[in-house]
């Protein structure tokens, strides 16, 4: 594995690979077996994986966890490694960011729910991001978790918009033992939150079981059900519980369209946690 840090170096090495089939995990990094589940399908599907590695400033808002996103390059590299990445890009901010930037890309209405309601300007910022690193790695392939479904919708959209030529390819949540969606962020809970912290799965698997018996018929009466549930854990502070179509992110009321969305956002202290169900296929 070569480790390339400069937008220069990483289109120098994949010149000689242009004929090859080129998958692209774009991360930002203190990886987990989440971002290894995208590896390995990369890993299984093209010839060379290129793997990056970039806390995104532009993502975040003022108030956000920029500072304070955990970060260990060593490690990343050693599993990144291990996992059969040919290259890593792990370009500084400078780097990216050489000077004031004009310019910006920006999805709309699949951004206006969920997280793109409660962090104003984080789409723009991965959209933008993401559209950098496509145009710098030139990917046949690219790689995205569906725990960040709003993020597969917001980047397919913009692909199919802008006429990228890359195939996006969702991945399915990778979850711990107990359920909870595997998160870099998960580092920050302590450990009354982490206990707690399961509710979100177990929620949204109580929710799925008792739709495919037909039990609810309504959004109204998922999000109801599903609020209860996270309200029962004393540490839990509720963002959002919204269901909605899938990709679209329109609001629905009955649950007969297909697939349909229950996406969650919960606060436990300061440390904000997203999960999601997609029902009826994605
Ligand atoms: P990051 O949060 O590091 O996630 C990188 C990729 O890993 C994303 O596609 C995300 O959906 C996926 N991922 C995270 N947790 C996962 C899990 N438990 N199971 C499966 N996949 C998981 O998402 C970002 O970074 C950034 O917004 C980025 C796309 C890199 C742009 O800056």
């Amino acid at each position: 594995m070569k480790i390339v840090e400069t937008v220069a170096e990483i289109r120098r090495e994949l010149q000689t690979h242009r004929s090859k089939t080129i998958g692209l995990v774009p991360t930002m990094g203190y990886l987990h077996e989440g971002h290894l589940s995208l590896i390995k399908r990369a890993r299984k599907e093209c010839d060379i994986v290129v793997l990056s590695i970039f806390v995104n400033p532009l993502q975040f808002g003022p108030n956000e966890d920029f500072e304070r996103y955990p970060r260990d390059l060593d490690r990343d590299a050693a599993l990144a490694k291990q996992a059969g990445v040919d290259l890593l890009f792990c370009p500084s901010v400078r780097e990216m960011y050489p000077h004031e930037i004009l310019t910006e890309v920006r999805v709309r209405k699949v951004t206006d729910r969920l997280c793109g309601a409660s962090r104003p300007g984080h789409f723009e910022g991965v959209a933008t991001v993401v559209t950098k690193l496509f145009h710098i790695v030139l990917p046949d392939r690219a790689y995205f978790g569906l725990k960040d479904a709003q993020q597969v919708a917001v980047i397919e959209q913009m692909v199919k918009d802008l006429h990228f030529p890359v195939t996006i390819v969702p991945c399915e949540t990778v979850r711990e033992p107990d359920g909870l969606a595997m998160s870099s962020r998960n580092v920050y809970l302590s450990e009354e939150e982490r206990k707690q912290a399961v509710i979100l799965n177990r929620a949204l698997t109580e929710v799925k079981e008792q739709l495919e018996k037909g039990l609810l018929i309504t959004a109204d009466e998922v999000n109801r059900y599903v609020r209860e549930r996270i309200n029962s854990q004393p540490l839990a502070q509720i963002d959002y519980v919204e269901t909605l179509s899938y990709p679209r992110l329109e609001p629905i009321h009955h649950l007969d369209q297909r697939p349909i969305i229950v996406a969650v956002a919960v606060r436990f202290g300061s440390t904000r946690l997203i999960d999601n169900l997609l029902f009826g296929g994605k």
